[in-house]
């Protein structure tokens, strides 16, 4: 990217101080809308730094960003941009996670990510998944570790550990949680000296996930929603069959059509309204900008979200089966639906 870009606020942006934010028992506010940075395959590092900088000036502040997402450090260079241009770190949320070959080493992962990003603290640190199982990147779901593991709640919290004392040492200010489900959270809660801040999970009108979204709630958690359109451009890999496309569904299309906007806004103002914070992913100014509009202005109406409440298909899409540790297995397993985490016996 071109280091000589410069950050300029847009004539038609919004502005950031109109934004609804969730405040968090620290007082800090968290923006309801981010800005996701995965640029999956077919989005380049360059086109999501580009975004980056074009959504601050339309009035981002809130940026999901990740070290597996292998490209913090052109982020980085975003996010000094935005601050050359007189926007203050304070005024950015920048979210980073650790992954899942870093368990256990999450503080040379933190440092490596704030390297990247070119920060002193991050906002918000995720343990990005509850397994410590790596895979390569773009890689097949039929993809295996030979060292995949279940679950093991000893050493989840071992790098839970690590996270607060990042809490502690100032370099990071919160710290959370993703891809959890109730008795994993149920055992954090039980154990955590410092609370999850948030937890980021797979939220959109055909998956809703309303227990986990309530168990959040009840909890103080704030579910951060990821691929809240429903992921349209998501690659081949990570597709079924019996995915269901949510910009396509007529209720949610009618409702565009009723506001004058793309089906994929209508999905980011229902999730805002809800209560989740939705993080799309956009490299497309018109796009990126309409979905921070979204939660600024002309609000669905009572009976528009209650229409859409009736959409849930519990239509997963990320399911993240290369996180399977033994043969035989379905997807299913990673997602405790019978309330029971599976056992901690691998190989067998
Ligand atoms: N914690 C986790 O495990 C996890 C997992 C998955 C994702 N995430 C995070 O969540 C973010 C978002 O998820 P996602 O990328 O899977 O899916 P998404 O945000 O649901 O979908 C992104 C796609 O929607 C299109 N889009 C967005 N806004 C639009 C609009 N207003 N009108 C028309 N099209 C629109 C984008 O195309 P254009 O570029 O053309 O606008 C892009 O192709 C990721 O980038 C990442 O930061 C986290």
């Amino acid at each position: 990217m071109s280091m000589t870009r410069i950050f300029t606020s847009a004539a038609d942006g919004i502005d950031p101080a109109t934004v609804p934010f969730r405040a968090l028992p620290t007082g800090a506010r968290l923006p309801v809308v981010g800005l996701g940075t995965f640029g999956s395959d077919h989005v380049s590092d360059v086109q999501i730094a580009e975004a980056v900088i074009g959504a601050a000036e339309v009035g981002y502040r809130h940026f999901d960003c990740a070290a597996v997402y292998n490209n913090e450090a052109i982020i980085g260079e975003s996010l000094r941009t935005i601050q050359a241009g007189g926007i203050p770190r304070e005024a950015l949320w920048i979210t980073s996670k650790v992954w899942n070959d870093m368990h256990g080493r999450a503080d040379a992962a933190c440092r490596q990510s704030l390297a990247d990003l070119g920060l002193d603290y991050l906002d918000l640190y995720l343990v990005h998944w509850p397994f410590p199982n790596f895979h390569p990147p773009k890689c097949d779901v039929t993809s295996r570790s030979p060292d995949a593991r279940p679950y093991i709640h000893e050493e989840y919290m071992r790098t839970w550990r690590q996270l607060e004392t990042l809490v502690a040492q100032g370099l990071v200010r919160h710290i959370g949680t993703s891809n959890m489900t109730i008795p994993k959270l149920e055992l954090l809660l039980r154990d955590a000296t410092i609370k999850p801040a948030v937890n980021e999970m797979e939220l959109h009108p055909h998956f809703q996930q309303p227990e986990l979204f309530q168990y959040c709630a009840d909890h103080g958690i704030v579910p951060i929603g990821y691929s809240p359109v429903g992921s349209p451009a998501r690659p081949e890999r990570d597709r079924t069959p019996e995915d269901t496309v949510d910009i396509e569904d007529p209720v949610i299309v009618e409702i565009a059509r009723a506001h004058g906007i793309h089906p994929a806004t209508v999905c980011v103002k229902w999730a805002a309204q809800r209560g989740q914070v939705p993080i799309p992913q956009s490299a497309t100014r018109r796009n990126y900008r309409a979905n921070l509009q979204a939660v600024v202005a002309d609000p669905l109406t009572d009976a528009e979200m209650q229409a859409i409440a009736t959409l849930d298909k519990g239509c997963r899409l990320i399911k993240g089966q290369v996180f399977l540790w033994k043969d035989n297995q379905t997807w299913e397993d990673l997602w405790d639906l019978d309330g029971v985490i599976p056992a901690k016996k691998p190989f067998e």
